[in-house]
C-alpha cells in the first residue's frame, strides 16, 4: 500500500519476529521443546508439521492467547520481549493472527467488524480526530476487497455466519489486507478448502505479499505452497523444528511424508501424535 509506506519506512530494516528457544507447556504436557524461528518483514515462511506437533500452540503463544505456560525462552518483536503484552497490544505493534477455527459473530456485519478492528489497531486511544470516517473506511475496504477478491454481498453479512470454509478463509485474507500488519501468522488457512477456494485464498495472499509483510504460513499439507511459494520452510515435529530449508523441502515432504522424515532423522514416533495423518489425505480433507 503506497500510503502506508511512509509510516513503515520509519522502521529501519523492517520488523522482525524472533522466537528464541521457546518452551511451552499446556497443563503438565510440554508441547514446544525449544523452538527457534526468525521471521522478517518481507519474508514468507511456511511452518509444516503433523497434527499435534505444536503449530497452533506456537501461533497462540506468539499472539498471547491464554492457556499456555511459557517455561523457557522468549518471543521478541523488534528486539523486545512481547510475552508480557496483551494480545491487542501485540496487534497494535503490527502482529496479526488468523485463527485455525474462525468464530461466528452474529449481529455484527463484516464491514462493521473490520472497521472496529481497523480502529482498534490503528487508533487504539479512540481519538475521534484520528478515527477513520465511515466513508473513508468504505473506500479503503473497496480497494482491499478488489485486491483479495471479496464481493459486496459477503461484507454485508454477519461475521462468518453461514460462511463456507472458503468464505471464512477469504474473510481472513480481507482482514489481513485491511489491518496491514507487519508480520502475520496464518494458521491452517488452507484447511478444508476445495481447490477453487484454495486458489482464491492463495491469490489473495500473493496480492498482499511484498516487502512490508512478513508471513508465517502454518500448514499440515504442501498443496497451498504450490500457489504461494515460501522463501523458507520449517518442519515442526514433536515440539521441535527438526529441519529448515527452501521451497524444495515442502516437495520433499510431500514425497516422503512426515513418517519418512521421522525415520530419516531417527525421531521416534511420539505417543502424543497418534492423530498424525499421511500427506495423501490432503485431497479428501474437507473439514472446514
Ligand atoms: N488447550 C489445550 N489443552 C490441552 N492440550 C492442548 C491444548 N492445546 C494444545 N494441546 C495439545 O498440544 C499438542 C499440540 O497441539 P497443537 O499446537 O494444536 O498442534 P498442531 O496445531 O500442530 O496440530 C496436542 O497434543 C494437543 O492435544
Ligand atoms: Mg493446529
Amino acid at each position: 500500500m503506497a500510503e502506508t509506506n511512509g509510516a513503515r519506512s520509519q522502521v529501519a530494516n523492517g520488523s522482525t519476529l524472533e522466537v528464541r528457544d521457546l518452551r511451552v507447556a499446556v497443563g503438565d504436557a510440554e508441547i514446544l521443546r525449544g523452538v527457534d524461528l526468525v521471521v522478517r518483514q518481507g519474508e514468507v515462511h511456511a511452518l509444516m508439521g503433523p497434527n499435534g506437533s505444536g503449530k497452533s500452540t506456537l501461533a497462540g503463544v506468539v499472539m498471547g492467547r491464554p492457556g499456555y505456560r511459557v517455561t523457557g525462552g522468549d518471543v521478541l518483536y523488534q528486539g523486545e520481549s512481547i510475552l508480557a503484552l496483551t494480545p491487542d497490544n501485540r496487534a497494535r505493534r503490527g502482529l496479526f493472527l488468523a485463527f485455525q477455527y474462525p468464530v461466528e459473530v452474529p449481529g455484527v456485519s463484516v464491514v462493521n467488524f473490520l472497521r472496529s478492528a481497523y480502529n482498534a489497531v490503528k487508533n487504539p486511544d479512540g481519538d475521534e480526530s484520528k478515527s477513520i470516517s465511515a466513508l473513508g473506511f468504505r473506500k479503503l475496504l473497496k480497494e482491499k476487497m478488489g485486491l483479495v477478491g471479496v464481493d459486496d454481498d459477503m461484507v454485508r453479512r454477519y461475521v462468518n455466519q453461514g460462511f463456507s470454509g472458503g468464505e471464512k478463509k477469504r474473510m481472513e485474507t480481507l482482514q489481513l489486507a485491511v489491518l496491514e500488519p507487519e508480520i502475520a501468522i496464518l494458521d491452517e488457512t488452507d484447511s478444508g478448502l476445495d481447490i477453487d477456494a484454495l486458489k482464491a485464498v492463495a491469490g489473495g495472499i500473493n496480492q498482499l505479499r511484498g516487502p512490508d509483510l512478513g508471513l508465517l504460513l502454518i500448514t499440515h499439507y504442501q498443496r497451498i505452497l504450490e500457489y504461494v511459494t515460501p522463501d523458507h520452510v520449517h518442519v515442526l515435529i514433536g515440539g521441535r523444528i527438526v529441519r529448515s530449508g527452501g521451497p524444495e523441502l515442502a516437495r520433499e515432504l510431500e514425497a516422503k511424508g512426515y513418517e519418512g522424515l521421522r525415520a530419516e532423522l531417527g525421531i521416534a514416533e511420539d505417543t502424543d501424535d497418534a492423530t498424525s495423518a499421511p500427506m495423501e489425505r490432503a485431497t479428501t480433507d474437507r473439514g472446514g
